[in-house]
């Protein structure tokens, strides 16, 4: 049973609008209006009494004016400029809630406006320079091999251009945080969030304050998809500032509205590919441009951009290849985390791409895959080499097989000719890099950690932090396993700073794979502990192990343990040349996606969903294939309906009614399927599994959708209205044809 499961089952879980702290007032927001200017002045309008009101300006701030996170260039209120819609300026708090959208809309702020880019072309074309001289948020160069040797001896050169979209998180629970301060404690900050040590970093920088005077909890945390990574730390510096000037405890939470209009998306990008390969179909090389749009400032785009990069070339073996990757800022909120990290948007480019490059050689898509996948010796886009294990032909056997593909892609071919609901059926192979990339790891150096109570119950302390994948229940499940005790007997700390060791931030799919390896080692040594104390023999029941915890806790005050991380062995990586071990472990998957698309409206649906995947160990197979079903109703969302309409940097459509997702009612059976190869650096063989089924089904629907038309698709989301303009282009380049 899920360990949270029983506190949201009965109504007894308490999220952050749930608490109520006494003499608590509530906070909010005044933010920009406009893309990017100078603040020329702002006026409070004397209507409001605003003796009532406590008001923080960046005036205020203790500290730096920043949110820490990698290059600091984020303000926590804007000072002198605002870059973005939306950027807050001003905090107001007041004890009635419901006085504070009058106060806001009552500050008036006079702006000087300056030029702002809206696209990655605009950006590109450095229409105006919006961050630093050339808008260049982060850029990488990664080669192997000699690609500008490829071109003269390739029988086919295949180009293509792909984009994709922003895409809003829409937690099922929005931003929300508390803050309170006392001078014996300091600092307290509430939230839901995923990464309560990247909040304690930028409020130490900001309030200025000693480590010890911030503690950041997570309390229950309604959904996050990478959307509660770098946000929280916002949202907690600005109820730190009014709590500092107020003197009572301060909530902030976001409405739907400005959750949406404020916070971070996925990263739109563009990516450009130059293929060469033989007559047989063997990639001979590659040359991928890529670009994700980064918003106003550079937050995380620089990791994100990482990963899309050494994910850019797929799963497939180069010889030689170039990637060319850039995050360029332009004039919208910073785009930021979500499940799959960039991944998502270089897998769609090559795997719409590999289609292509099949038809320029004539061979079926699987039939190309097949010939270039990477397989155990090989070496991937960064050289590290394939383990013994790896077999992307099987999992692409199996998952052709348990969705009919090769029969269906014939039959459906056939039959398509005859009728206005035409069916197709598309596949994607692709991996997903596990734990942090690169040195990532090894720098971070988590900290996990076990101890006991006196009545014998254990806990499991981490940072890593529950907010609906199941890492409570996971954690628990593996401590309980290697202590050799019933899992209900182990029990979560709570995610509080000032608790629990730094075990990292609760993201890039690290949780089970590294976190849970480090709470395998923190059981093991108290079990060590207790059996050196001579509490406990080889064998012992849940009882006596117990009773052995309470004892020792008796005699020596406490019973706690660590586990310290440490690099799987010959692991390396070059950051100058971006090569080496770019990630502990890669999981890997093949999807197809079967579809119909409607001619006469030009509405697609997804009628059945195969997912093949090898992920190490499944521990937990009903949770494992949760997320994977999660992950594909996401992205059928991200491939089919998630249109964020900007309007001069502004999300236009910040309402769950016009901002359309998948429901139930739009999913398909979605059939899951896991092969096992265990890892020897995962918890009991574990790799890591929440991000890669996001990745994947956008370009086998969109390659089923391809293949159902016959016209080439190139973006998501991949709408109605771009349907119906793609197949009248073909339809009037097919009546000039036959009328020439
Ligand atoms: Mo994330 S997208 O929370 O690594």
């Amino acid at each position: 049973m899920r360990k949270e499961g029983a506190a949201k089952v009965c109504g007894t879980a308490r999220y952050i609008d749930d608490i109520t702290l006494p003499g608590m007032l509530h906070g909010a927001t005044v933010r920009s209006s406009i893309a990017r200017g100078r603040i020329k002045k702002i006026t409070f309008d004397p209507a409001i009494p605003w003796g009532e009101f406590t008001i923080v300006t960046a005036a205020d701030i203790p500290g730096a004016n920043c949110i820490a996170l990698i290059q600091n260039d984020w303000p926590c209120l804007a000072a002198e400029v605002v870059n973005h819609p939306e950027e807050p300026i001003v905090l107001l708090a007041h004890a009635d809630k419901h006085r504070l959208a009058e106060a806001v809309a009552a500050v008036r702020v006079e702006y000087e406006p300056l030029p702002s880019v809206h696209s990655i072309a605009e950006s590109e074309r450095k229409d105006a320079a919006v961050w630093g001289e050339d808008n260049v948020l982060k850029s990488y160069l990664m080669e192997k091999g000699d690609v500008d040797a490829v071109w003269a001896g390739a029988d086919f050169i295949v180009e293509g251009e792909y984009e994709t979209g922003a895409q809003e998180h829409l937690y099922i629970e929005n931003n929300g945080v508390i803050a309170e301060y006392s001078d014996a404690a300091g600092l307290t900050i509430y939230g839901s969030m995923q990464c309560p040590f990247y909040v304690h970093k930028s409020l130490v920088k900001l309030m200025a304050l000693p480590e010890d005077k911030v503690r950041v909890v997570q309390v229950e945390t309604g959904g996050a998809f990478g959307g509660k990574e770098d946000y929280p730390s916002m949202i907690a510096a600005h109820a730190a500032l009014l709590v500092r000037k107020a003197g009572r405890p301060v909530k902030i939470v976001y409405d739907r509205a400005e959750d949406m209009a404020a916070t971070t998306k996925r990263h739109p990008s563009r990516t450009r590919h130059r293929t060469a390969v033989t007559k047989d179909g063997k990639l001979l090389g590659a040359e991928i441009d890529l670009v994700l749009d980064g918003g106003a400032y550079s937050t995380l785009s620089s990791t994100v951009l990482s990963r899309a990069t050494i994910h850019a070339g797929g799963c497939y073996f180069w010889p030689n290849l170039r990637v060319r990757s850039r995050a360029l800022a332009t004039n919208s909120p910073p785009h930021g985390a979500f499940r799959g990290f960039g991944a998502p948007q270089s897998l769609f480019a090559i795997e719409r791409h590999m289609d292509r490059v099949a038809a320029a050689v004539g061979l079926a898509p699987e039939e190309l895959r097949r010939r270039n996948f990477l397989r155990p010796g090989l070496t991937t886009s960064t050289g590290q080499v394939i383990p013994e294990g790896v077999d992307l032909e099987h999992l692409l056997a199996r998952a052709m097989e348990l969705s009919g593909y090769k029969e269906k892609r014939q039959r459906f071919a056939r039959e398509n000719e005859r009728r206005a609901l035409k069916k197709g059926i598309g596949l994607a192979a692709f991996l997903h890099g596990a734990g942090f990339t690169g040195s990532g790891e090894r720098r971070m150096g988590s900290v996990a950690a076990m101890d006991a109570t006196a009545d014998g119950m254990l806990r499991v302390l981490v940072s890593s932090t529950e907010f609906g994948q199941g890492t409570n229940t996971i954690l628990c499940q593996i401590a309980a396993e290697t202590l050799g005790v019933d899992y209900g007997v182990v029990q979560m700390g709570p995610a509080d700073t000032s608790v629990v060791p730094n075990s990292g931030p609760t993201v890039a799919s690290r949780t089970a794979m590294v976190v849970g390896r480090l709470v395998e080692s923190a059981a093991k040594e108290m079990r060590h502990v207790l059996t050196e104390a001579g509490l406990i023999g080889e064998q012992y029941s849940t009882e006596e192990f117990q009773r052995a915890a309470s004892m020792y806790v008796g005699k020596h005050g406490q019973l706690r343990t660590e586990g310290h991380y440490e690099a799987p062995p010959n692991v390396f990586w070059d950051d100058e040349l971006y090569r080496g071990e770019a990630y502990g472990a890669y999981a890997w998957a093949v999807y197809v996606a079967e579809v119909t698309v409607d001619t006469v409206d030009y509405r697609v649906a997804v009628d059945d969903f195969v997912a093949v995947q090898e992920v190490g160990r499944v521990i937990n197979p009903v949770l494992a294939t949760g997320q994977v079903e999660g992950g594909v109703a996401q992205a059928v969302g991200y491939a089919l309906y998630e249109k964020v309409v900007w309007q001069k940097g502004r999300m236009a459509n910040n309402q769950m009614t016009n901002y359309i997702i998948a429901t139930s009612q739009d999913i398909p059976p979605i059939r899951v399927y896991f092969e096992e190869v265990p890892y020897k650096y995962g918890a009991y063989g574990a790799k890591g599994i929440g991000e890669l089924p996001m990745d994947g089904p956008a370009p086998a629907i969109v390659n089923a959708v391809s293949h159902a038309t016959s016209a080439d698709f190139c973006a998501v989301p991949l709408l109605p209205e771009d349907v119906m303009t793609k197949l009248a282009q073909v339809k009037s380049q097919v009546v000039e044809v036959v009328g020439a």
